[in-house]
């Protein structure tokens, strides 16, 4: 019994991590990691606008010539402090991939860059977070008012019986924690 419910736990981890994993481009495009042209462009404005989960992968693409990417701590990012990085990243074609929740601080490791703003702050959601955004997701307006057509290829109901299984795993966690 206690092993078959740890067993389709880590079922469910398994497919949430397949599932929700996602790689995500810094500033929405190539070339976004840059030093922006006003407040609404910033790199802290798409942050704002994005989730970021455990398990994401954030992506740069830049000019590596130019540019590099440095993950700071907190005081690196406020002070622009480019001398000991947590992290250096290099190339113009980096891939982070966020192990833990909470804040993680980058700034560009070209001179003058990160004072004029280049520097990005990116909170990521810890699992707790995520149950509670999981279990039942409004619907979107697209979903609304979208033809009510039943799908019929059985790769949208396989895709529809995994999520159930996720959203019942959910529950179970709800329950557990
Ligand atoms: C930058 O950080 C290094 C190492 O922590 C420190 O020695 C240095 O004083 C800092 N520079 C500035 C301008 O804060
Ligand atoms: C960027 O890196 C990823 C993974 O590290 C790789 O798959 C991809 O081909 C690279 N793209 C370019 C343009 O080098």
């Amino acid at each position: 019994m206690a092993s078959s419910l740890v067993s389709s736990l880590a079922l469910v981890f398994l497919l949430l991590t397949i599932s929700e994993a996602r790689e995500m481009l810094v500033g929405g495009k190539a070339g976004a990691w840059k030093i922006p042209m006003s407040e609404d462009d910033s790199l802290n404005a798409w942050a704002a606008s994005s989730r970021f989960r455990v398990g994401d992968s954030l992506v740069w693409k830049y000019d590596g010539e130019k540019d590099s990417v440095l993950q700071v701590t907190r005081d690196g990012y406020l002070s622009c402090n480019t001398t000991s990085p947590i992290e250096e990243y290099k190339g113009g074609n980096n891939t982070v991939k966020l192990e833990r929740s909470g804040p993680h601080y980058f700034i560009s490791g070209a001179e003058g860059h990160c004072e004029k703003g280049e520097k990005l702050i990116v909170v990521v959601l810890s699992q707790n977070h995520r149950r509670y955004t999981g279990i039942s997701p409004a619907p979107s307006p697209a979903e609304l008012e979208g033809p009510a057509v039943a799908p019929t290829s059985g790769a949208g109901s396989l895709k529809r019986g995994l999520g159930g299984l996720v959203a019942v795993g959910v529950l179970v966690l709800g329950f557990l924690f």
